[in-house]
């Protein structure tokens, strides 16, 4: 195996896993970025490039398995090995519960959490072909929407439960092969993410654009909503080794919103 660590980011085309993949990419990872959407996944491949970090990426949908088992492979054909996967993808879904169809229910859990069951089962596998030495992390983007319940998200909430009782089992099954499975859970970020449930709940709510993000917002202890690189600090430590003795926890980092 080559002597680089590698990461494995999924949803880092944009947003919150483009910088969690820059700062794992600081600490010296070989970084494998991932998406659905080919231009902003290649456009941040581009600039990883340009700064000069050894980057690979694979364009892929997180809710199907063979395209997760496929990401690890190509992460396994590039660099040879995969020591964090971040299951950071996800979508939001934003309507009260009376108006969720089957279809609404199923596009939000097959993104949320299918992905971090297949992510999981993907990179256990290459983690326990790979054995010995150091403690292998699979990393879940969970959310305060997995601790609490909000109206208007109550799909989305129930999927970042979901992660959450995840994160656990598969910490409880896969220590023995010296593997940690823990989840981070943000709070506000003003990513592309927040600008469609703004938009979404100004419907339901009669705000104007940006007030429903104000709202949500108002609240928080540390006085302002989050940014990529409050999130990347927390999987900066949960992927070093500073966390190996760690596993099966789902972190709050939201500037004090939820306390648990
Ligand atoms: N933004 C927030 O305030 C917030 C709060 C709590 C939790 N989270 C969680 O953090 C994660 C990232 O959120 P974000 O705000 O960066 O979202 P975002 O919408 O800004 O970015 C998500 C990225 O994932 C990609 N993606 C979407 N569906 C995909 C699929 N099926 N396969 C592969 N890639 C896919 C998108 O193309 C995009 O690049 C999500 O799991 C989200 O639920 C976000």
């Amino acid at each position: 195996m080559s002597a680089q660590k590698v990461a494995v980011i999924t949803g880092s085309g944009d947003g919150l896993g483009k910088g969690i993949a820059k700062r794992l990419a600081k600490d010296g990872f070989a970084i494998v970025l991932s998406d659905i959407n080919p231009d902003t996944l290649k456009a941040t491949a581009a600039e990883f490039q340009a700064d000069g970090v050894n980057v690979a990426s694979f364009q892929g949908n997180v809710a199907k398995r063979e395209d997760q088992f496929a990401l690890v492979q190509h992460a396994v054909d590039t660099f040879g090995r995969v020591d964090v996967f971040v299951n950071n993808a996800g979508i939001e879904d934003v309507m009260a519960l009376e108006d969720v169809t089957e279809a609404d229910f199923d596009r939000v859990f097959d993104v949320n959490v299918k992905s971090v069951l297949f992510g999981t089962q993907a990179a256990a596998a290459q983690m326990k072909k790979q054995g010995g030495g150091s403690v292998y992390k699979i990393i879940n983007a969970c959310s305060i929407a997995g601790h609490e319940s909000y109206d208007l998200l109550g799909v989305y909430c129930a999927s970042k439960h979901a992660v959450r009782s995840l994160t656990v089992t598969a910490a409880k099954e896969l220590a023995k092969h010296q593997i940690t499975v823990n989840a981070y859970c943000p709070g506000v970020a003003a990513t592309k993410m927040w600008d469609r449930i703004d938009a979404e709940m100004g419907k339901y709510m009669n705000t104007q654009p940006g007030e429903a993000f104000e709202k949500f917002s108002a609240g928080i202890l540390m006085g302002r909503p989050q940014v990529p690189e409050d999130v990347a600090a927390l999987v900066h430590y949960l992927a070093s080794e500073d966390s190996d003795y760690m596993t099966g926890q789902a972190l709050l980092i939201d500037g004090g919103m939820v306390f648990r």
